[in-house]
């Protein structure tokens, strides 16, 4: 099977954000491409959006001037649907709605030829649904963009039931061909990166409803220690809050309710009071002129200490004892669990179990727990989280002593888990559930993340480099301690802990 030829003519039904950015890529790529809308406006308005992103490329010398006016007349804009009928390949990107869809295809059917390709940029219906009305649903796949198109690499290649294998081949090869990283995907809620993303909003919101830090403090910490490009609470306000709690609830619901899906009420909050994000002035940021952006709450300066004992092997936190060797931190080498002992406290990696708890089982009321990061020996910030029962003095010494390694101290109150090791686990708890249900390959979900929404690791990845059986630890201590559904552990990541063989 091989890309569709550019001589082959692509159609893109709906000239809005999406179908516009659509049309530019097949355009680029040298095909001839139908751009229509049923309203005229927004074909003018789609060609122009076109002709600025070109222009722009050409302002920036990653166009010449050339192609730039052969990819703007290959762009053929119409409001007349007839105009479509040669057409080899057609994309709809119009509204959202199943019914208005599937008439379309039907017209669309109707004035094609047998063989043309039907394809649908929806990123929440189901692509079995809206073939079920076909004559030929076996024509029909999802191919779904990232917003914006011609920017976002990933493309998911989504097949219903009827869907052809060799339909799905031909558009995963055409994706290839016009420079995109294409995956395969079966149709169920979310596909791939709407249904594995959900942690990364999930657990921060949900952190945030525990009051254990603030929304600037939590972005702060997932973007520096585990360097996602944005943290989730200005995420969510950049994709607008009415988005992106639709898109929670249309999975939720779509997987009949299941917990781990569960909306968060905060974010129902700022969408019934109209405060959407960026494009309304106000989400969980202020963007109104004039305001204040809030920073990351850190530790003042504390007073460390000169030397450290190092208990154990510290697994992924190694490169943190080189770090304090570096700042003048003598360190001792001796046998033990696995953590620090700095004046009279413990710090330990977290496990997913509170401070609180583990410094009562394990009877040592100094406890002091350290978050994920993704490389310790760079991170610019940590987070931290402290036992009740430990005592200001140890606490402000471990503070201090890791501060003397150049790290900012994020504070969070005492959650199961912190937030950077709960979010990466609950991810790779996902994608684990999502290979385990043949949605896709291991590989096209650590793909689908890392270029859908830019996350610096596949959370399958990701989870080997932690070591499933941590993960699994993890999860099995914050499902003790919410009590709830949501924490379970996938069947899949239990097995590879209990093989001990990698997930990716
Ligand atoms: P949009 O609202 O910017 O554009 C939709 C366009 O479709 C409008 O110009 C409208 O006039 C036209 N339209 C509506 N009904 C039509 C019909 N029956 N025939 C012809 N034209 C019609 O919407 P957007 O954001 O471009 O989304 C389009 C599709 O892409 C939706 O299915 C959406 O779920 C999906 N999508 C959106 C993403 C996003 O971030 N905006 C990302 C990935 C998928």
């Amino acid at each position: 099977m091989a890309a569709l030829a550019t001589t082959i003519r692509v159609a893109v039904i709906g000239a809005g954000a999406m179908g516009s950015g659509i049309a530019h890529v097949a355009a680029r790529a040298g095909h001839v491409v139908y751009l229509y809308d049923m309203n005229a406006d927004a074909v003018a308005r789609g060609k122009a959006g076109i002709e600025k992103d070109l222009r722009f490329l050409v302002g920036k010398g990653k166009l010449a001037e050339a192609d730039c006016m052969d990819t703007l007349e290959r762009v053929r804009a119409t409001s007349r649907i007839e105009d479509l009928a040669d057409a080899g390949l057609l994309v709809e990107a119009i509204v959202e709605n199943l019914e208005i869809k599937q008439q379309l295809f039907a017209q669309l059917e109707a004035m094609t030829a047998p063989e043309a390709i039907l394809a649908t940029n929806t990123s929440s219906l189901s692509i079995t649904a809206m073939a079920s009305t076909l004559k030929r649903p076996q024509r029909l796949a999802g191919l779904h963009f990232f917003n914006p198109a011609p920017r976002m690499a990933l493309v998911e290649i989504v097949s219903g039931l009827a869907t052809d294998p060799a339909v799905a081949t031909t558009l995963y090869d055409t994706a290839k061909a016009w420079g995109k990283v294409p995956v395969r995907a079966s149709s169920t809620p979310g596909f791939i990166v709407n249904r594995v993303a959900r942690p990364y909003y999930a657990e921060a919101l949900r952190i945030l409803a525990e009051r254990a830090a603030t929304p600037a403090t939590l972005d702060a910490i997932l973007r520096e220690s585990c360097n996602f490009p944005m943290g989730p609470f200005e995420l969510m306000d950049l994709i607008g809050h009415d988005v992106n709690y639709a898109v929670t609830r249309s999975v939720f619901e779509a997987y009949f309710g299941d917990k781990r899906f569960t909306p968060s009420l905060i974010q129902q909050e700022l969408v019934l009071a109209g405060r959407l994000g960026r494009k309304s002035g106000q989400g969980f940021y202020d963007y109104r002129e004039g305001a204040d952006r809030p920073q990351p709450v850190v530790e003042a300066a504390c007073e460390g200490a000169d030397e450290a004992v190092a208990c154990g092997e510290l697994g992924i936190a190694v490169p943190l004892l080189a770090r304090l060797e570096q700042a003048g931190v003598k360190l001792k080498r001796t046998e033990g669990p696995g953590e620090l002992r700095i004046g009279n406290a413990r710090l330990a990696l977290s496990d997913g179990r509170t401070a609180t708890r583990r410094a009562a089982e394990e009877g040592t009321p100094n406890l002091v727990l350290f978050d994920l990061a993704r490389d310790y020996a760079s991170t610019p910030r940590l987070a931290l989280s402290r036992a009740d029962q430990c005592g200001d003095g140890a606490w402000n010494t471990v503070v201090g002593t890791l501060q003397r390694a150049g790290l900012a101290i994020s504070r969070l109150d005492d959650v199961a888990g912190l937030l950077a090791l709960r979010t990466v686990c609950m991810l790779a708890n996902e994608a684990a559930d999502g290979v385990a249900q043949g949605i896709a390959s291991a590989h096209d979900i650590d793909t689908a993340m890392r270029y859908g929404t830019n996350y610096p690791e596949g959370p399958l990845a990701w989870a080997d480099r932690l070591g499933p059986g941590f993960v699994v630890r993890v999860l099995g201590h914050l499902r003790e301690h919410y009590g709830e559904e949501r924490y379970r552990v996938s069947p899949l990541l239990q097995r590879h802990a209990q093989a001990g063989k990698p997930l990716f």
